[in-house]
């Protein structure tokens, strides 16, 4: 009796010991802030290629997320379509021409071989670096500069599944709510921030309810006025082609709306 009550005791003492390692073990493998899914913040934008504001976005703002650690805090979903529109015929036109729809389509492509945000998002980075100078037909070179396999990219846009990302993105941008009336259109946890997308960190951190906010949004680490790319007058946009002058009253009363809530 007295042995078979050490021999349990002992198997308590054994099964305490292993779920404590596993505890220990599950612990030191996060990463130092942890977040779950439903805590992260969304941060959409939507964006053409081509658009000198969508480049400027990207390459002096956007990607410094990646390095103050406001990843970890964020869910970034990229949309490149933008202002495009469907013809009649189901051919697709882009604001800023042929090139952009191609390059519109090797960024959906991208994001399609490489879902994951941190795996797409150096590729994009690097064909808006390219067409910022408007090197257009160097795309290629973003393959090898990153030691990617082209195939599944040139797979995706020479099978023609690259038209129908572009479909299915062209259905989410129309299906804004509000409509978008330019881009780049930066929609936080579902709100667009209009003009003030290039002050998305604070709005980011603003909507974020976890504990533990990274240090970019403590004021520790504020993104520095450095840029890398010689930056282009600060929060301009490219407007939906059609009927400017309406969508930018819309887009004012908007504003003022939100001003005066
Ligand atoms: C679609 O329409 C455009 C202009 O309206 C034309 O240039 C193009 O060739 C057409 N494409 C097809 C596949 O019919």
């Amino acid at each position: 009796m007295e042995a078979h009550r050490r021999n349990n005791r002992r198997s308590n003492i054994l099964l305490l010991l292993i779920v404590s390692l596993a505890a220990t073990l599950v612990t030191s493998s996060a990463s130092p802030i942890t977040v779950t899914t439903g805590e992260k913040v969304e941060l959409s934008l939507y964006y053409e290629a081509l658009c000198p504001y969508c480049e400027n976005f990207i390459l002096n703002y956007l990607y410094k997320i990646f390095d103050n650690g406001l990843i970890s805090i964020v869910d970034l979903k990229l949309s490149p379509y933008g202002n495009a529109k469907i013809r009649s015929n189901g051919t697709i036109v882009c604001q800023h021409g042929e090139w952009e729809c191609v390059l519109n389509n090797v960024e959906a492509c991208a994001i399609h071989a490489w879902p994951v945000v941190s795996d797409h998002f150096p590729f994009i980075y690097c064909v808006e670096s390219l067409t910022y100078t408007a090197k257009y037909d160097e795309w290629e070179t973003c393959f090898e500069k990153l030691n990617r396999d082209p195939k599944p990219v040139t797979d995706c846009i020479a099978s023609g599944y690259a038209h129908e990302l572009a479909l299915q993105y062209a259905d989410e941008i129309n299906a804004l709510e509000p409509p978008h009336t330019y881009v780049p259109w930066v929609v936080v946890d579902g709100k667009p921030i209009y003009d003030d997308y290039t002050d998305f960190v604070s709005f980011v951190c603003k909507a974020y309810k976890g504990s533990n906010p990274p240090q970019a949004c403590l004021g520790l680490s504020l993104p520095t006025a450095t840029t890398n790319y010689n930056a282009k007058p600060l929060n301009h946009v490219c407007y939906k082609e059609d009927d400017n002058a309406k969508l930018k009253s819309i887009r004012s009363e908007t504003i003022s709306a939100t001003a005066a809530s």
